[in-house]
């Protein structure tokens, strides 16, 4: 199965969750077990051989494909979390999204310096969740940062706030 055949199975929901936004909503990708099947090996071999040891995952729909992702790689799966969610000593960052503000979390036992990582979210917007993210990563001092989305809305530019260097990989475009 394509990328593209997997595109088309990707709902799109006008003026969701407020007036001129366009949700895109993977729902409908998810709950046909062969675009699921499909799309967990298009991310997978991603980062096959780069000898992958954490998947980062977003929430909260970054807990979907993240731990499947870290199940085919053979990685671990750490959850970075709104605020409050997450139990033991966390570090934290605030950032801007496409619509409105928020924090995420992470433990600070999650990751050490020998850690090659996948930071993974579903979407791309404006970049402002995942700069967070990267940002909160970047604390631990890790060998490696890869950025993984399955799907990036270009017309919003979201991968200029990142560091030119910085691998950053999306599936389906719009
Ligand atoms: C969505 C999406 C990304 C973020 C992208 O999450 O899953 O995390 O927005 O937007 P940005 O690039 O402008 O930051 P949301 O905050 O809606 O939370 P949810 O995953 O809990 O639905
Ligand atoms: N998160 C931020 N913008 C979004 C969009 N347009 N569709 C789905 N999730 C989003």
């Amino acid at each position: 199965m394509s990328i593209e055949k997997i595109k088309n199975k990707v709902r799109s929901v006008h003026d969701f969750p407020q007036k001129g936004i366009v949700f895109r909503d993977l729902t409908t990708v998810f709950k046909d077990p062969e675009c699921l099947h499909e799309l967990s090996i298009l991310l997978t071999d991603l980062y096959k051989g780069k000898n992958i040891t954490k998947i980062v995952g977003i929430e909260s729909r970054g807990f979907i494909m993240g731990p499947i992702l870290a199940n085919n790689l053979g990685a671990g799966f750490i959850p970075m979390r709104k605020p409050g969610k997450l139990p033991a000593d966390t570090w934290s960052e605030s950032y801007d999204k496409e619509y409105g503000k928020d924090t995420i979390e992470i433990h600070k036992d999650a990751l050490d310096s020998n850690d090659i990582i996948v930071l993974h979210d579903d979407l791309l917007a404006t970049g402002g969740t995942m700069l967070a993210a990267y940002n909160l990563v970047k604390r631990f001092n890790p060998q490696k940062i890869y950025v993984n989305f399955i799907i990036e809305l270009e017309f919003l530019k979201g991968r200029n706030v990142f560091p030119s260097e910085i691998e950053i990989e999306a599936l389906i475009k719009y």
